[in-house]
Parts: C-alpha cells; structure tokens; sequence
C-alpha cells in the first residue's frame, strides 16, 4: 500500500472517529440497542479480570507506581470479596493528565465487558452535571434518586465523579448514606457499588514531594506513599473553596482509598506518546515521540522536569488529530524509510497545475455531504473559496478564521479546502498547519517564533 493511501486511510479513520464520537453518540447508542443482545447485570457482562487489570496498570499506565499497586490491591481486594461491609470508594489526586481518568477507564475495562460505554457505569462531570449553585438542591434530589435507580438495577454499579473539587459541598454529602457501612438504605444494599472521585486539588504538596526527591537525584520510584500521605491531608488542599474538603466525607472516613497521581517526567510523555502511536495501528517510532514531548511545557521554569499537560489517552481521537496531524507524514515517512523498501517513487510536487487546481464542485459536494450540523458556515465558505480561487487577480490574500469547539469541524473543513486545491491535500509541501500549543509554547520566545514565522 502506498504511503498516500495509508495515510488517507488513517486520516479518514481519524476524523471519522471524531465526527462519530461527536455528533452521532446518540444514533450510535440506538444502533446498538437495535443490534446487540442488550447488556445484562449478570456475569456474562460483569466479571472482573485481574490478570487484565494488572497488564493494562503495568502496560498502559506510566510513571504511577504508587497508584498502580494501591489501585490493583483495593480493586482486587473489593472484588474478590462477595460479602464487602461497604461500597468500594476511592479517590484520585493529581493534576489532569497524570492518568485519572484514564486509570478509571482501565478498572470499568476489566469489570464490565462494555467498558466506559457499560449502562452499569455512570460518570458526572462537575461542570457539565452540576454547574449552577443555586440548584443546589434540584441536583441532589435527582443525584440520590439516580444513583438509587441504578443500583437497584445493578447493585454492581460504577460512579465516576469527575471535578469533585469544583462540586458543591452540599451536593457530596447527599451521596454520604450510599457510601456507607449499612446493610441497606430504604431497601436498597449499595455494598457492590464502587465510587471514584477524581481530584485536581491537593496536588502541590504532590509534585513538592516529586521534585524534591529529582532534586536530591534520588529515584522517583523511591517514592513511597507515606512520603505523600500529608500532601492528602485536608490541610493540603490549595483551593480552601473546594467542594470536596468541605464534604464531610473526608473527616467521616468514607474514603477507602486516597490515592496520588505524581506530575509526569519528560520520559512518561515520550512512553505515553509511543502507547498512543501503537494504539493507531502505528510502529512506534521513538525519535518522533522524542520530538513531540520536547516541544511540550514543563515546569518547574528552570529545570523543566514535569510536563504542565501531558495528553490524555482518553481522548485518544481528538486528540491525536490535534498532535500528530502535521506530523503524519513525518511518521509515516519513517514508517516507509524503515527498512521495508516501499517507498512510493512520486515525481516531486510542484507549484503549477498539474498539482495545484481548485475544483469548486469537489469542494461543494465534500462540504455537502461529509460536514455534518454546520449550515451557517457551508455556504460562508464555499462562497470564500470560490470568489477568491476564481478571481486571477485577486487584491489581496484570502483570509478565513474559524471559530467552534474541538470537534465541530474545523480541521475537518482546513482539511477539504486543502483536498480540493492541492492534488495532495493537507499533504502538499505547499500547505503548512500551525499549532499554537505545539510550535509556539514558549511566551518569552516570542520574538524567535516571530522572526521564524516571518
Ligand atoms: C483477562 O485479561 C487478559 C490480559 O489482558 C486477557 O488475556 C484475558 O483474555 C482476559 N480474560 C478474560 C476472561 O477476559
């Protein structure tokens, strides 16, 4: 295969994803009602793999090995016990991309045969669930009578609770009878149950720990958990406002597991970039994971050891498109180059008709039939291109600004314009993408970027 067509492959494998994941998650959801047998809480569905549990800690989750072991030992301990006193209760701490999210998903992968996608599993997002105050009350009605609901269903229920710093105090203590050592609560037993809670907050004693065991050159492995154990004190919480700490669930005990998350090194990055390049179907190409951690941030300002923001796997599409979209061909080219000798003779591109041509019905019928809920830009847009690839003497530059979340689109209709002029697409040495975050990261380098751009 040809490495254009792998990579039109890969790329239309990729937004594919993300426009499925975005705009069709509901139809989806329906399809599979129609198609499937539908998911039962029985152990056809739910059954716990520990052998799995702990390949993927160990295979998929890097620079955690305090979390690690305690994850494996409290999951696998609860699990294997069938006559647990309490709900399985656990609560991450670290700064976002450390893993949280992404080790919640590794535990439901190994217990629900669905995953994160399992109508057993329930995930709330502060922001998004709960984010007016002063419904305060409305919330905690329906959050009891939901969390109720569902472990009636299915007394082995999952609920992930994410932002729980930013959660109202008052809406945390609601859940507090369900986490609890009852037998039941109006007839209902919640003992199966697991619940996470995951926490940006109580951090900075976390990476002070990690920094001063680089400091002193010790291992970071060395760390221990009674080394971080006061950095998950009460009294280490930054943010005096957070909902969390002011829950009483902290001071009753309900907690079974406090768990740290330490900032990620320079080498986790590069190990995580090389997982997520395998995940593609790619061969993992060490110098191009090299390439993409050097350029990201780290912190503290002078040494640089932990990275701000490590990519989340989770979300594994978008994500990848953000990262690695300008570098697909340098990464397939390397893929090519290695040692298989089938690498595409192509004449060189060059700047003339033969590969640069706008075909304004390509453009129309692309825009028509593969962008999907965007009526007001189409038509902006097609008119752009068109006026300006049809005027020969044109006064000035054309230029678009596009605005929207990730995922509505954006690169996709970049990409369609680039499809439609150059023969080779977003791929022609004569299309040149720019990532703020990616090329620019640095505000004092400004006036390099700038002379560089230039
Ligand atoms: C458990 O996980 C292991 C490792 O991922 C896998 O090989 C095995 O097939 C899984 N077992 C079951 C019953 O799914």
């Amino acid at each position: 295969m040809k490495a254009v067509q792998v990579y039109l492959l890969l790329y239309v494998f990729l937004m594919t994803n993300v426009l499925v994941n975005t705009f069709f998650g509901g139809i989806t959801d329906k399809l599979r009602w129609i198609f499937k047998s539908q998911e039962s809480c029985d152990s056809d569905w739910i059954s716990f793999n520990a052998t799995g549990l702990q390949a993927d800690l160990k295979g998929k989750l890097f620079g955690q090995h305090i979390a690690s072991d305690i994850i494996l030992k409290a999951v696998n301990g609860f699990m294997s016990n069938d006559n647990s006193e309490k709900p399985l209760v656990l609560s991450l701490h670290g700064l976002s991309g450390t893993g949280k999210s992404f080790v919640t998903k590794l535990i439901a992968e190994n217990i629900y045969k669905e995953g994160m996608g399992s109508r057993f599993v329930h995930l709330f997002i502060s922001s998004l669930h709960f984010p007016h105050s002063s419904q305060i009350d409305t919330y905690k009605s329906q959050l009891q009578q939901w969390i109720k609901g569902k472990v009636t269903d299915c007394g082995r229920s999952m609920f992930i609770f994410d932002e729980v710093d930013k959660m109202h105090p008052g809406l945390i203590d609601s859940i507090k009878p369900y986490l609890d050592y009852y037998n039941n609560v109006d007839g209902v037993s919640y003992r199966k149950a697991i619940f996470i809670f995951l926490n940006n907050d109580g951090t900075q004693r976390i990476t002070e720990t990690a920094l001063n065991f680089w400091r002193e050159g010790r291992d970071r492995e060395e760390i221990e958990f009674k080394d971080l154990e006061t950095s998950l004190s009460t009294s280490a919480f930054t943010n005096k406002q957070s909902g969390f700490l002011h829950s009483s669930l902290i001071e009753q005990s309900m907690i079974d597991y406090f768990i740290p998350f330490l900032p990620l090194e320079y080498t986790h990055v590069v190990q995580c970039v090389m997982a997520q390049m395998k995940a593609i179907g790619l061969k993992p190409d060490q110098n191009e994971a090299y390439k993409l951690a050097r350029d990201l941030q780290y912190f503290p300002k002078f040494e640089r050891v932990f990275s701000v923001k490590a990519f989340d796997p989770t979300v594994i599409f978008e994500g990848l498109w953000e990262i690695f979209g300008p570098f697909l061909r340098d990464i397939l080219g390397a893929l090519f180059n290695g040692g298989s000798g089938n690498v595409p003779t192509h004449s060189p591109e060059k700047c003339d008709f033969d590969w640069i041509s706008f075909r304004a019905a390509g453009l129309q019928g692309d825009l028509k039939s593969k962008l999907f809920g965007q009526h007001v830009a189409l038509p902006i847009i097609l008119k752009a291109v068109n006026g300006f690839m049809s005027n020969d003497n044109s006064e000035k530059p054309m230029v678009l600004s596009l605005h929207g979340p990730t995922g509505t689109g954006k690169n996709f209709v970049s990409n369609m314009i680039a499809d439609n002029i150059y023969k080779e697409g977003i791929n022609s040495r004569f299309v040149h993408v720019f990532i703020s975050t990616l090329h620019f990261p640095h505000v004092h380098q400004i006036d390099t970027y700038k002379s560089q751009l230039q």
